[in-house]
């Protein structure tokens, strides 16, 4: 029985994909190029998605700023360089969004965005479920309705 146990542990190892290691996370995304291609994605969905203009209200017209935010946050929360202090000041997710009305539309107009975002990326369907369930943890915090 624990001879069965070991073989399958083996089997599975060089298959899975390990996420949340190091920079894995980061590497996964294509680097910090692939990234910022991510977050492009991400704010052009929601400029244009009609389920996303009640968050698009909430930035300032040009989403430059924004942009480079997001990207250099998720920079650091995969693992890579954590400039995000350096650049604009300590951070605390949910901290950042009390001032806003978040609620389940809200956070779910988010996450339709990403969603959309990682599926135009060319990533591995893991990885995109990957991200998912780990920003669906922190776009919960942001909620305050
Ligand atoms: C749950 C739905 C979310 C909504 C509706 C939302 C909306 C916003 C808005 C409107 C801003 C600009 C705030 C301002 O200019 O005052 C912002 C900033 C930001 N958001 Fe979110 N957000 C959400 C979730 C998240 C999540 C899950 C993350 C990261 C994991 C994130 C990361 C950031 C960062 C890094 C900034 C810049 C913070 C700052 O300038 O102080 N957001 N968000």
């Amino acid at each position: 029985m624990k001879r069965e146990q070991q073989q399958v542990s083996e089997d599975v190892k060089p298959t899975a994909p390990v996420y949340g290691v190091g920079d894995s996370t980061l590497r996964a995304a294509g680097g910090e190029t692939g990234v910022r291609a991510l977050v492009d994605a991400f704010y052009d969905y929601m400029d244009t998605l009609p389920e996303a203009a009640g968050i698009r209200a909430m930035h300032d017209a040009d989403l430059s700023e924004s942009r480079d935010k997001l990207t250099t946050f998720l920079i650091g929360w995969m693992g890579g360089p954590s400039n995000y202090a350096e650049k604009y000041g300590s951070i605390n997710i949910p901290g950042a969004h009390r001032h806003l009305a978040i609620g389940l539309a809200e956070k779910e107009a988010w996450l339709l965005c990403m969603q959309k975002a990682l599926d135009d990326q060319d990533y591995e369907e893991v990885f995109k479920r990957y991200v998912m369930v780990q920003l669906s943890f922190p776009a919960e915090m942001c909620r305050n309705r």
